[in-house]
This record gives structure tokens, C-alpha cells and sequence, in this order.
């Protein structure tokens, strides 16, 4: 069988930088092939996907086994508590024995140089299913879903928050892979790694979007199309009392939303704090479409899982 996504199969999943804008491109257009029915197929029977997780997940978890299932296969659910990984054996071993067994393997990581040790040894496709410099199934179908609600318009995104924080590196990626203007409004001490943003400067200039990072959260969300917001306490960080005092000025409420244009949409990957980052009024009002991102979840895990495994 020709594979689903011409030159993907069998690579890694690690971050939105290892691909083109048309390799992209095509993900989204299979995930909207799965979510409308276009694609139904048993494209993943006799296909094992291993999923580690060092960190909670109830999203990503979920949307990852229900897709291997849905397409015919089978997702193997491995905390690492469970593995001898939590005795000493080294990842080395454990991708080169996980690789006799399984056809993938998926891991939400503490640290990000985990999975690229994983990807290093094992001899089947690593898919990252969050670490802490990366989200990219999340940043997928964040486009994905702004895909569904602008179409193919560009438009502003403005992140506001823990610019350092996965998600915003993730989105700030796949939004340069779109063509899209991009703003982070971060405190200037969490703003985005600057390995990152340079890679992504790269990007913008063959997409023709744009990147800009500001301090100012009001002069950020003006006229966005796009307000997409995270927690500020992303699982690992520990510099809690700081964050306690910088980020309450970005958060996202009906006064700030009121900057930007009228027809916003507010995202999240969730799980949200509601009173922190986001307050409720507006998480679940009329703005909000983070069920729908939600939803997409399962979709775009589908696209992926199967252009790497088949
Ligand atoms: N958005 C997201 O990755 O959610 P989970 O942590 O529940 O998987
Ligand atoms: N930035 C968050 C995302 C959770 C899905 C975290 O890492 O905790």
C-alpha cells in the first residue's frame, strides 16, 4: 500500500521543525479526512503503538488509544512506574526492545532530551506526546481547528501567558508553517527559547507570515483573530511564587478579550485553572471553541499516527 503522507513514513514525531509546510499541510488535510468520514479504513490492524507516560494526560491519552483503536490497532498504555525504566534500565535499551514489539512509540516526557534519546536507539517512529519544550499533536490541532472556524484566511494568533511554555513553542511552529502572524505576550523572563524563535524566523520567511514577542499584554490581543492561552504552571516547572506574580496581568478575560476583534476565538489546550489564566466567563462563553480543539484531538492523532506508521 503507498503511504499515506508521501515521505513520512517511518519518521519520527518530535516537533513541528522536522517538517515542511507541505508535509503540514497534507496532515491537516487527512485529519479533516478522518473527521468527516472520508477516510475509513482499517489502516492500523495488526499495528502496536506504545504509549509511556512520565507525566498526567487525559487528552492526549485518551485521543492517541481511541485513534490506534479506531484505525484497527492496538495502543499499549505504559506509565513508567509500570517499566523497568523506574529501576535503571536505560532508554537505550528500552526503545531497542520496544522496537522488537511495537510499531510506535509515543511518550509524554519530563524532558524533551528523553524522546531524543528514545528516537535515537529505537528502530520505529517516536512520537512526542508532550515534553517540556514541545506539544506538537496539541499545535496540529490548534491550526487545524482555526482551519475549521477562519478557513483559509490568515490570521492573528496571539498567545498570552508562559511564552517558554511547550504549547506557545509548539503553536508558534506550526502557525509559521501556516503563513499566519503571530504574537507572544509574555513577561519578558518567559519569553520563547531563542533557539526556537530563530528556527521559526526561518520558517516565516518562506511562509510569509510574521513573529513578534511583546510585553505588553493589551498592545499583544489587538485586533487578534486568534487569543490562545495555557496554564502557567505547566507540570515541572517550580519557580511557582515568580509565576504567582507576573502572569495575573496576561490573563485572559473579558476586558482584555475586549481589545481584540469582535469576532475572536479563544483557545486552550486545556486542561485549564480557571481564575488563573482564563476566567470562566470566558473559557465557557460565547468566544471559547477549546471543546471543539479538544475534539480534534482525536483526529489529527489519527492523521499522524497513521502517515508514520504506514
Ligand atoms: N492538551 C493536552 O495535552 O491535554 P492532556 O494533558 O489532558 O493530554
Ligand atoms: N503547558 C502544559 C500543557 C498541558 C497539556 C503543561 O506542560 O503542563
Amino acid at each position: 500500500m503507498a503511504s499515506i503522507i508521501r515521505g513520512l513514513k517511518g519518521r519520527d514525531f518530535l516537533t513541528l521543525l522536522d517538517f515542511t509546510p507541505v508535509e503540514f499541510k497534507a496532515l491537516l488535510e487527512r485529519s479533516r479526512e478522518h473527521k468527516w468520514g472520508l477516510a475509513k479504513n482499517a489502516a492500523l490492524r495488526g499495528k502496536y503503538v506504545a504509549g509511556i507516560f512520565e507525566k498526567p494526560s487525559t487528552r492526549t491519552r485518551v485521543s492517541m488509544s481511541v485513534a490506534t483503536f479506531d484505525l484497527g490497532g492496538v495502543f499499549l498504555e505504559l506509565p513508567t512506574s509500570s517499566l523497568q525504566v523506574s529501576r535503571g534500565e536505560t532508554l537505550r535499551d528500552t526503545a531497542q526492545v520496544l522496537s522488537r514489539f511495537v510499531n510506535a512509540i509515543a511518550a509524554r516526557v519530563k524532558s524533551h532530551s528523553t524522546l531524543e534519546e528514545l528516537a535515537r536507539w529505537a528502530t520505529v517512529p517516536i512520537i512526542n506526546m508532550l515534553s517540556d519544550k514541545f506539544h506538537p499533536l496539541q499545535a496540529l490541532t490548534d491550526i487545524f481547528t482555526i482551519i475549521e472556524f477562519f478557513g483559509n484566511r490568515k490570521v492573528k494568533i496571539v498567545f498570552l501567558g508562559d511564552g517558554a511554555a511547550n504549547t506557545n513553542h509548539s503553536l508558534m511552529i506550526a502557525s509559521a508553517l501556516a503563513g499566519y502572524d503571530y504574537v507572544v505576550g509574555a513577561p519578558q523572563d518567559y519569553w520563547p527559547d531563542d533557539e526556537v524563535v530563530s528556527k521559526v524566523e526561518e520558517i516565516y520567511a518562506q511562509t510569509g507570515g510574521s513573529l513578534k514577542i511583546v510585553e505588553d499584554p493589551v498592545k499583544a490581543v489587538s485586533n487578534a483573530d486568534v487569543v490562545y492561552t495555557d496554564t502557567w504552571f505547566s507540570m515541572g516547572v517550580s519557580d511557582i511564587e515568580r509565576r504567582k506574580e507576573v502572569f495575573p496581568r496576561y490573563q485572559v478575560n473579558k476586558d482584555l478579550l475586549s481589545h481584540a476583534a469582535h469576532h475572536v476565538k479563544v483557545m486552550h489546550c486545556q486542561p485549564w485553572f480557571i481564575g488563573q489564566e482564563i476566567t470562566e466567563e470566558v473559557a465557557y462563553g460565547p468566544h471559547s471553541i477549546a471543546f471543539e480543539q479538544a475534539e480534534n484531538r482525536l483526529h489529527t492523532a489519527k492523521a499522524v499516527l497513521e502517515a508514520l506508521l504506514i
